[in-house]
């Protein structure tokens, strides 16, 4: 640990105007080790830059003279009522970022009226962070320990998780090379609560995730453990981690309730195109199978004219990750609270500027690709 000093609360929410804002001033709160962790993709971070680049080409044909004056942006998702239409992403390790960590994060999202996802690599426990009585998903890693996983499950449809997110993109870890060099592995004064044993590993050494944390996840998981799965809980579960409708139609013929269109914001497969380039077709091929079937995005989505976009291309909803590391790191629960408002504040105002008094008026013919 070098003894830079970290200066935490320099800059004021208020004066925060964009998301990009707290991406610059993360650094400042930041380890090396952590703001790298945090902002890294895999490989040569193509698919990273590419998640952002897509919904920028996506251009809005905004229509004119609709009444605007009252905008709603509420919607429905899986039968929870989220205030306008972007959650949280479940993200690792959040007590790097700042010492109330998911915590911060919860109560930041509750007051927001989204759901939180729960990592399964949180800092904080599962019970507590349900505890600040929010509407908490629960991201699941599935290890080679089913026993263990069945365990994890009951414990969170305990502790109140409303839905669950199975990560599927994810049968190793991507590389994300900064860690490695950085010898990234959990912080010695940090722990993945929900998943260590006694006698088990901790993640407290190693170089990079691939050394770390290999035993969190079971490469073998495929289709036929979802059977099992959804028998291990009424919640609904969504997969997450899918760009191809073919895996849509199969999740959805697998029973599950939606998918994620992701690829794990640049930090998986380094070549995953971007989803905004994938989404489109995966609701066609989803909705095609089961009309109620839930699509969310995420990967680059940064403004609210890109929720705008993801909703005109047919997702139900969208979640953002790293903004809201950024948010944590600067101001802590402050933070993400700002970077929730500021997301609201944008959408509301991308939608009057496009005239859509409300979600359902967001249709296909508003937005139309670049060539
Ligand atoms: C993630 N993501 C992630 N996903 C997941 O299923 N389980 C996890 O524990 C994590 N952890 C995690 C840590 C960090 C630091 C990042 C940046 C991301 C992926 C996350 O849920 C989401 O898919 C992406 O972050 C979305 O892309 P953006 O918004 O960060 O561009
Ligand atoms: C990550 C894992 C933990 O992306 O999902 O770092």
């Amino acid at each position: 640990m070098h003894a830079r000093r970290l200066a935490r609360v320099k800059h004021d929410p208020q004066d925060m105007v964009a998301v990009g804002d707290y991406e610059r001033a993360a650094p400042e709160s930041l380890e090396r080790l952590a703001h790298d962790y945090y902002r890294s993709g895999s490989g040569d971070e193509g698919t990273l830059a590419a998640n952002r680049a897509a919904w920028a080409r996506w251009l809005v044909h905004y229509r004119v003279l609709i009444d605007v004056a009252k905008r709603d942006l509420s919607t429905t998702i899986l039968g929870s009522r989220w205030s306008m239409p972007t959650m949280v992403a479940p993200a690792a390790l959040q007590r790097m970022a700042h010492p109330d960590g998911e915590l911060a994060t919860a109560r930041a999202a509750k007051a927001a009226g989204v759901p939180m996802g729960i990592s399964s690599l949180s800092t904080t426990s599962v019970e507590e962070i349900c505890a600040v009585g929010g509407d908490c998903w629960l991201q699941l890693y599935v290890g080679q320990d089913r026993g263990f996983v069945r365990e994890f499950v009951a414990r969170s449809v305990r502790a109140g998780c409303r839905a669950i997110a199975l990560t599927v993109d994810a049968p190793v870890w991507g590389t994300r090379e900064r860690d490695v060099r950085n010898h990234f592995h959990v912080p010695a004064h940090l722990s993945v609560v929900n998943l260590v044993r006694p006698g088990g590993p901790t993640g407290h050494s190693g170089r990079g995730l691939g050394e770390a944390l290999s035993w969190l996840i079971d490469p073998a998981l495929c289709w036929k453990d979802l059977e099992w799965l959804r028998e291990q809980t009424e919640l609904p579960i969504v997969l997450k981690g899918i760009v191809r409708p073919d895996d849509c139609v199969r999740a959805m013929r697998s029973g599950m309730q939606g998918v994620i269109v992701s690829n794990h914001g640049g930090r998986q497969l380094d070549g995953a195109p971007a989803t905004a380039d994938v989404l489109e077709r995966c609701v066609q091929a989803t909705k095609g199978e089961r009309a109620d079937g839930v699509v969310l995005v995420d990967g680059g989505i940064r403004r609210g004219v890109d929720v705008l976009r993801a909703l005109a291309l047919g997702a139900d909803g969208t979640l953002i990750g790293r903004p809201m590391l950024w948010g944590l790191a600067v101001h802590g629960e402050a933070g993400v609270r700002r970077v929730l408002e500021i997301m609201h504040a944008e959408t509301s105002q991308a939608m009057a500027l496009a005239g859509c008094p409300d979600l359902r008026s967001i249709t296909r013919d508003l937005v139309e690709r670049a060539s």
